[in-house]
């Protein structure tokens, strides 16, 4: 099933904004990749709240360049216009449906920490082909179905402790394995110039932020399979989890990205 778009709160909008300091981090990475430079023009898909591309619309693109972000999201929309600025626009809009842009109009096109939200992957790296120009580039960060988060982990022990339906949303439902990225992007006629993984060692400092981090990551989908009996045992059960893993640093969780960078064929 994919996500619902339907369950975001002006809560959880605020919160995300407060606490994507780690989507934000590996974002600048991605943008590395794909070289990012002055004058582009880029299109940001799944914007959320808009630091990554008020980032790149302010220390990269310089005054020529322009960053267009989309969100399919009207509340973080809203916040992510508190970013706008002369090159840096954005508004309501999903991945398979590029529509409102031209074909060949853009340089750049990235997902930063979306793609594992979007079950039919087709559309949207046709999508990206075409408003890509000849040579124009697409990354892509997405979590690794081969090495799944610690947290995701954790999450699965208590789900099977609790004999649940294991693939709960909420939890990065549908990313995706090394060959299986690469069989996508040169499916949709992309030509491949990396796909690397990369781990983080993310600092939690007790088990309520790790809760919070995944209820504001995931809009509102966060164990929303389950009955509200149920979700607050499972809640109950992973607070239990993430406390025997507290040490005088926080909770320790490992997080492993895939990193693509593709393009389109001169
Ligand atoms: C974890 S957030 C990442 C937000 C942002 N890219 C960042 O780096 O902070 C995942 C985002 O994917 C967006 N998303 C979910 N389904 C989408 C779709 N079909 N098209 C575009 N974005 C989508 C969500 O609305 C949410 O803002």
């Amino acid at each position: 099933m994919p996500p619902s778009l339907n369950l975001d709160t002006p809560e959880l909008a605020e919160q995300y904004d407060v606490i994507s300091d780690k989507q934000f981090e590996h974002g600048k990475l991605l943008l590395a990749d794909l070289d990012v430079s002055a004058g582009q023009r880029i299109l940001d898909v799944g914007c959320g709240t808009g630091r990554l591309g008020e980032y790149a619309a302010s220390e990269l693109l310089g005054p020529h360049g322009e960053v267009i972000g989309i969100e399919p999201l009207a509340l973080r929309v809203d916040i992510a216009r508190r970013r706008a600025s002369p090159n840096h626009q954005v508004s309501v809009g999903r991945a398979e449906d590029l529509s409102q842009f031209a074909d060949a109009s853009f340089d750049v096109v990235y997902l930063n920490s979306v793609y594992h939200w979007l079950q039919d992957k087709k559309p949207v790296l046709a999508e990206a082909f075409r408003v890509l120009k000849r040579g124009g580039r697409l990354g892509i960060s997405v979590a690794s179905k081969d090495r799944p988060h610690d947290i995701q982990r954790v999450l699965q022990d208590v789900l099977t402790e609790h004999a649940l339906y294991r693939n709960a949303t909420g939890a990065t439902p549908h990313r995706v394995g090394f060959s299986e990225l690469g069989a996508q992007l040169e499916g949709a006629g992309f030509l491949i110039d990396q796909i690397i993984l990369r781990s983080f060692a993310d600092v939690f400092p007790n088990p309520e932020a790790v809760i919070d981090f995944n209820a504001a990551s995931s809009f509102g989908n966060y164990l929303t399979d389950y009955t509200p009996h149920v979700r607050e045992q499972v809640l109950a059960s992973l607070r239990e989890r993430f406390t025997a893993l507290q040490t005088a640093e926080g909770i320790v969780a490992y997080r492993h990205l895939l990193f693509a960078v593709g393009h389109k064929p001169v």
